[in-house]
């Protein structure tokens, strides 16, 4: 039901809000505090809104608290101040904007907007849930200012705009993927007219900074249930405007008796599984590019049906391209393509023989991400005979019991080669060079065959009995 009064226990905020009092200046917290509060969440980030200069009423809050650390950004006309943790809790992050007339949109390029009333600011907001204003000023501390009915929206979960939606999204078309980033993250429905309105205006996202559309895409895959904003995505015709490789996934072919699955739905399936056990993004990330290669080594063979040879090696290649287009973080490229290149290989031993050399492998190529990588694994076993998913899942347990005592004995993750490089080179008269490292890799390959255990003198004995073919062989 809605509520005329929310009791604001922050008692910062009574402080600005006398403040402003002082001042003569009204003054009220919007967006996703009020939201969140009113869904039952704790938040840290707080969205001020003055009537007024905003960036001279953050400085006056500033003073009051002896702070020197607001930050200010001129162009948007807003002010920002960040306070410490606390008792281990993390600490407030104030934000401070003047009431406007046109658009709310922190990223615009735009000088200083015309100011405006409350009623003007909330209108040019995204959705009705983020457009309920609660007062801070001393006498009437707490009232709801509510005027499109975004309490009502809360309790129906619906994202609905407080304008006609072509005109929210044409004032700043990133709304369109926070649209689908609000569903996913809050579990809400998106109105039909407020859908249509992404569908036709999807393409306007192209005039948005990457950077801004990177940031909701990364919060769809940190939603509790990714499939979610990813089909919205997908269905609106957004997701080939933001991300082509995963709108490449969807399709089946039907060749005669063979069909091969949607890697769409399927890549939706194993990130809502994935997302069941990890909040880490790179590995949802991992998740959602396994199979990015299957559309382009997609083949039909006579007599075997569809394959898809190569399709984790050149899926591990496509990785850092989409990386850099999207202006994500590299440094965690390595890991990402890491899970995409490795991400059969369980399920070859889960298939096949569990020879202890092939385990080794399997642990000496994945490392420290190699728990990761079960996960990923596990998560990509998605078919729909409950009898099959059981049968592969006890094999996987098998392998992984397997794994377990081959790491124990010798410690693969982090595993250095018991000859190392100095002694290499004092053995074989060698200088720093390639030929160390070659060496050094037969050793290797030796005890990940099997060939001689993982010793340090068996090792020496191996290296003495084949350096003179090794390095006799060498160009
Ligand atoms: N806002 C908007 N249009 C945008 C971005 C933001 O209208 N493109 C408004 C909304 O009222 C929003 C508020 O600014 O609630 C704060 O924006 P932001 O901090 O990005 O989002 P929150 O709603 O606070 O949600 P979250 O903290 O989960 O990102």
């Amino acid at each position: 039901m809605a509520v005329q009064q929310i009791d604001i226990k922050e008692p910062l905020l009574k402080r600005i809000g006398s403040l402003a009092d002082e001042g003569g200046i009204r003054t009220f917290v919007v967006g996703g505090y009020v939201r969140d509060l009113l869904l039952g969440k704790t938040v840290t980030d707080i969205d001020i809104v003055a009537v007024g200069n905003g960036m001279e009423f953050g400085k006056s809050v500033a003073r009051m608290m002896g702070r020197s650390n607001l930050v200010l950004f001129e162009n948007f006309g807003t002010a920002m101040l960040q306070l410490e943790d606390e008792a281990g809790m993390p600490g407030l992050k104030l934000e401070f904007v003047g009431a406007r007339k046109e658009s709310y949109n922190k990223s615009s390029r735009k000088p200083l907007v015309e100011v405006g009333t409350l009623e003007d600011d909330l209108a040019r907001r995204d959705f009705t849930v983020n457009a309920i204003a609660v007062s801070l000023n001393a006498a009437d501390f707490g009232t709801v200012i509510d005027p499109f009915h975004g309490q009502g929206a809360l309790e129906e979960r619906v994202l609905r705009t407080p304008l006609d939606p072509g005109v929210t999204f044409d004032d700043d078309p990133l709304r369109i993927m926070r649209a689908f980033r609000f569903a996913s993250q809050l579990d809400f429905v998106i109105a039909p007219s407020v859908f249509q309105a992404a569908q036709s205006m999807g393409e306007r996202l192209k005039i948005v900074s990457q950077e801004r559309i990177s940031d909701e895409f990364l919060k769809i895959l940190s939603s509790p249930k990714p499939s979610v904003g990813l089909k919205l995505m997908f269905d609106a015709g957004v997701i080939k405007v933001v991300f082509p490789e995963v709108a490449l996934l969807a399709g089946v072919d039907q060749r005669r008796d063979y069909h091969h699955k949607d890697v769409f739905l399927h890549t939706l399936k194993v990130l809502d599984n994935i997302s069941e056990g990890t909040t880490n993004v790179w590995l949802r990330m991992a998740a959602l590019l396994h199979d990015i290669a299957k559309p382009k080594t997609k083949a039909f063979k006579e007599g075997i049906g569809w394959t898809f040879h190569g399709h984790e090696e050149l899926g591990a290649r496509m990785v850092k391209p989409i990386f850099r287009r999207m202006k994500l973080p590299l440094e965690h490229v390595g890991y990402v393509e890491k899970l995409v290149r490795l991400h059969l290989r369980p399920m070859a031993l889960v298939d096949g023989e569990v020879t202890d050399s092939a385990v080794r492998r399997l642990l000496f190529d994945a490392g420290e991400d190699i728990d990761d990588l079960m996960t990923l694994c596990r998560s990509d076993i998605t078919s729909k005979n409950p009898r099959l998913v059981e049968q592969v899942r006890t094999n996987y347990d098998l392998v992984v019991q397997k794994m377990q005592e081959v790491e124990e004995k010798d410690h693969w993750r982090t595993w250095q080669p018991p000859v190392k490089g100095e002694e290499i080179m004092a053995v074989c008269g060698l200088q720093p060079s390639k030929m160390v490292g070659i060496l050094k890799s037969a050793i290797t390959e030796a005890i990940l065959d099997g060939v001689i255990p993982n010793e340090h003198d068996a090792a020496l004995e191996y290296l003495l009995s084949v350096k003179e073919d090794v390095m006799g062989g060498a160009p």
